[in-house]
């Protein structure tokens, strides 16, 4: 069994797919066993409560420096005896203490296709409006690897969805969620646990 956290900061949608991927036997060996949020008032906080996963407020303005911030998510990963690290919309900047403790063993879901519209203040809605914006006819998700450069780790999957005729940055990110990153999040999670647990 591999012990799995989920990081998050909003809606959670992406942690109800792993939810649901481990309840139907789809995450391998892998266990969600926390869920660490951002923030207080994250729905996912509710999808975790309701599959009856411990979770965990972890807020940087309850910290004097980020590195107070950075040590407190270690302790709480380390805590709960957590192997690996999943970024479900997690929309807080990790630093240097997680991803040396977990190097190689956080992943991140973007989304869109990484190198197109990632990097520093590309999140959530914005990167489907700085798509539709370009003009691009097609788009994606990406899961990644997390290091210091933000989605900047090796892609370890990635799926292309089309843009449609008269889509909004809302309908863009509806399918690209429904059409990948439901799918690829979990899939990568059962692909990392399998290879932690060799
Ligand atoms: C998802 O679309 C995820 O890919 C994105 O935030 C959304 C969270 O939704 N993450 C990023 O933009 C990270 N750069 P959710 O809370 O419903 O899973």
């Amino acid at each position: 069994m591999v012990k799995v956290a989920v990081l998050v900061s909003g809606g959670g949608t992406n942690l109800q797919a792993l939810i649901d991927a481990q309840a139907a036997g789809k995450l391998g060996t892998g266990k969600i066993s926390l869920v660490l949020s951002s923030s207080a008032k994250a729905y996912a906080l509710t999808r975790a409560e309701n599959a009856k996963i411990p979770s965990v407020v972890v807020r940087r303005r309850d910290f004097e420096s980020a590195q107070e911030y950075d040590h407190a998510i270690v302790t709480a990963l380390q805590e709960h005896g957590i192997q690996l690290v999943v970024l479900a919309g997690f929309l807080s900047i990790l630093g240097t203490e997680v991803i040396d403790a977990y190097r190689d063993r956080i992943i991140n879901i973007h989304p869109s296709l990484i190198p197109s519209f990632c990097g520093d203040g590309f999140y959530g809605l914005k990167v489907h409006e700085a798509a539709l914006a370009y003009g691009v006819k097609v788009t994606g998700a990406t899961v990644h690897l997390v290091n210091e450069i933000t989605d900047g780790g090796s892609i370890l999957l990635q799926k292309a969805v089309a843009v449609q005729e008269g889509d909004t940055p809302e309908t863009l990110q509806r399918r690209v969620m429904e059409q990948a990153e439901w799918e690829l999040l979990p899939r990568a999670t059962a692909m990392l646990c399998e290879q932690i647990e060799q």
